[in-house]
């Protein structure tokens, strides 16, 4: 695994499957994790509610008077609401873009200027649903797409500096976890255990992915040897896009 000593990684929505999962691997490959969810306590160091601008100023803020900079940053904070673009209310579309997009928006940006500092890399939660897609996650697909192509845009500002600020987006398939038990719940109206096991049909390995796997892809693209990877989506999907 690439090394990550002394850098010191902001991560959102850090008490979920793949954040916990991801603030262990920087852990253990000599990073600094600065664990961010919307309550603190349990390993959680602050409260940040990714919709929230005053929490990114309080909480950036914070992290300048700690650290005085930042290397990395991981939005993986997000919800996913089952939906069609005939079943998804205005509320609802709004609140998966506000978590999802938003979040990420507010999260590069306030973060930016500590990254700045002596170059580091972004790690946007994107989803394969950011790339093909689905016709009963309306809002989570758009949400997904927008936080790919912010990725983009985010790298291209990112490469004019020197060092630069990297920005990536990854993209899973279902990963096992509260998410995907949700969707695989729908509301209660369908048998979990049978959904589970059609996600995993649909994908080529057979299977889901583990939090664990997407963490390793996220220590990389934080690490110095993703140097020349930069405004990438990157597929961590077992092959369901593949095809
Ligand atoms: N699980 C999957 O199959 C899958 C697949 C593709 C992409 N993703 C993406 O990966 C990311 C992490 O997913 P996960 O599986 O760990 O989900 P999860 O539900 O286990 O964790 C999500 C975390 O986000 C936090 N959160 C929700 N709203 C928040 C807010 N407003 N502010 C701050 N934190 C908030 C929750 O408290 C939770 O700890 C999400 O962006 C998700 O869209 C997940």
């Amino acid at each position: 695994m690439p090394d990550l000593k002394d850098k010191i990684v902001l991560i959102t929505g850090a008490a979920g499957a793949i954040g916990s999962a991801i603030a262990a691997a920087v852990k253990a490959q000599g990073g600094v994790v600065i664990a961010s969810d919307l309550k603190a306590g349990n390993g959680i160091d602050h409260a940040l509610d990714v919709t929230a601008e005053a929490d990114w100023q309080r909480v950036t803020a914070a992290v300048a008077q700690t650290h005085g900079r930042l290397d990395g940053l991981v939005n993986a904070a997000g919800i996913a609401v089952v939906g069609s673009i005939e079943k998804t209310d205005f509320a609802t579309w709004r609140r998966v873009l506000s978590i999802n997009l938003d979040g990420t928006f507010l999260g590069c940006k306030y973060s930016f200027p500590l990254l700045r500092k002596k170059g580091g890399s972004i790690v946007n939660l994107s989803s394969v649903l950011g790339l093909v897609g689905s016709s009963n996650l309306a809002a989570y697909t758009a949400s997904k797409g927008g936080v790919s192509l912010l990725t983009k845009s985010v790298a291209l500002n990112g490469a004019r500096y020197k060092p630069p600020v990297r920005c990536n987006a990854v993209c899973p398939a279902f990963i096992a976890g509260a998410m995907v038990d949700d969707i695989a719940a729908g509301g209660g109206k369908r048998d979990p255990q049978a959904v589970h096991q059609k996600l995993a049909n649909d994908i080529p390995l057979a299977r889901l992915g583990e939090p664990a796997e997407v963490a390793s892809l996220c220590v990389y693209l934080l690490s110095d040897e993703a140097s020349f990877i930069t405004g990438a989506d990157v597929p961590i999907d077992g092959g369901l896009t593949a095809r």
